[in-house]
């Protein structure tokens, strides 16, 4: 694994770059295989917190830790050849102050070999990505519902509704003002989404926040139906694999309980003898 930029990979100047262009895909990924898959599909590869309650079964994204994102995106790392990673920083990881979020930030660079984080939060944490921008850090805002306040907001509710709009068009001119290469827009309705990202010069990259936004993220295990503990209206889920794996698995417990698994073709005789596969077993 490298800290180093690769020069075939997209860069957060080349994201900047699409605003208003042809929109923006981003998927989360969290493991080597489902990066391999996405990689060539994909501008940006986002390792989310979200591993936590995807991966990990956790009930929120709060108990994440900067070992648990490490560990992660160490995995995606090696599945990526174009895709831009970004790796989200977890909850405690950057809020005290823009030192603490450079360290963890720096740390999260140089052990993963990311190009660049995400941190939620707009107008309060302009300042910390003013400082890791303008210290090497690319960084990409995330506005909206941040889910890692889900207890101050009470739930993951749509946010900027009626005279709320204002408070959340605020945090993205902050985050864009501060410097950060993108920003994810999520759960706002479509008329907050279509002003913000008519009036900030940077990608806005939505999720639950309309077409109107510059590209679209969503969560991988959410969209090929694998998570399914519940399911936002903002997910197209694009594939079944849980009720393919569920099926396949059920097959599985039925041939080894009836003994049609494993059948010959799986088993070792005395002699070796070459296979369909042209193995010898
Ligand atoms: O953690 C995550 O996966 C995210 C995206 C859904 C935007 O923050």
């Amino acid at each position: 694994m490298s800290a180093v930029a690769d020069t075939k990979a997209i860069t957060p100047p080349d994201i900047r770059l699409r605003k208003g262009g042809t929109p923006l895909v981003c998927l989360t990924a969290y493991t080597t295989p489902i990066a391999k898959l996405v990689d060539r599909h994909c501008d940006i590869v986002l390792v989310g917190d979200s591993v936590g309650m995807v991966l990990h079964g956790m009930p929120s994204t709060l108990g994440v830790t900067l070992e648990m994102m490490v560990m992660h995106a160490r995995a995606v790392r090696r599945g990526l050849e174009q895709a831009l990673m970004v790796v989200d920083m977890p909850f405690g990881s950057y809020e005290e102050g823009s030192e603490q979020a450079f360290r963890n930030a720096a740390r999260l660079m140089a052990e993963t070999g990311c190009a660049g984080v995400k941190l939620e939060g707009g107008d309060e944490m302009a300042e910390t990505i003013r400082f890791l921008a303008g210290r090497g850090v690319p960084v990409m805002g995330h506005v909206g519902l941040t889910p890692q306040a889900v207890n101050t907001f009470g739930g993951y509710r749509v946010q900027g509704r009626g005279e709320d709009a204002e408070r959340i068009r605020s945090d993205a001119l902050a985050v864009a003002e501060a410097g950060a290469f993108a920003v994810v827009l999520e759960k706002v309705p479509e008329a907050l989404a279509r002003r913000i990202t008519g009036e900030i010069a940077i990608p806005t990259i939505g999720i639950g926040a309309s077409a109107a936004c510059d590209g679209q993220i969503l969560v991988v295990d959410d969209m090929l139906g694998i998570f399914g503990d519940f399911r936002p209206k903002f997910v197209k889920r694009y594939a079944e694999l849980g009720e393919i794996a569920e099926a396949a698995i059920a097959a599985y417990a039925q041939e080894v309980r009836d003994r049609s698994f494993p059948a010959d073709e799986h088993v070792f005789g005395d002699a070796p003898r070459t296979v369909n596969s042209g193995e010898t077993a």
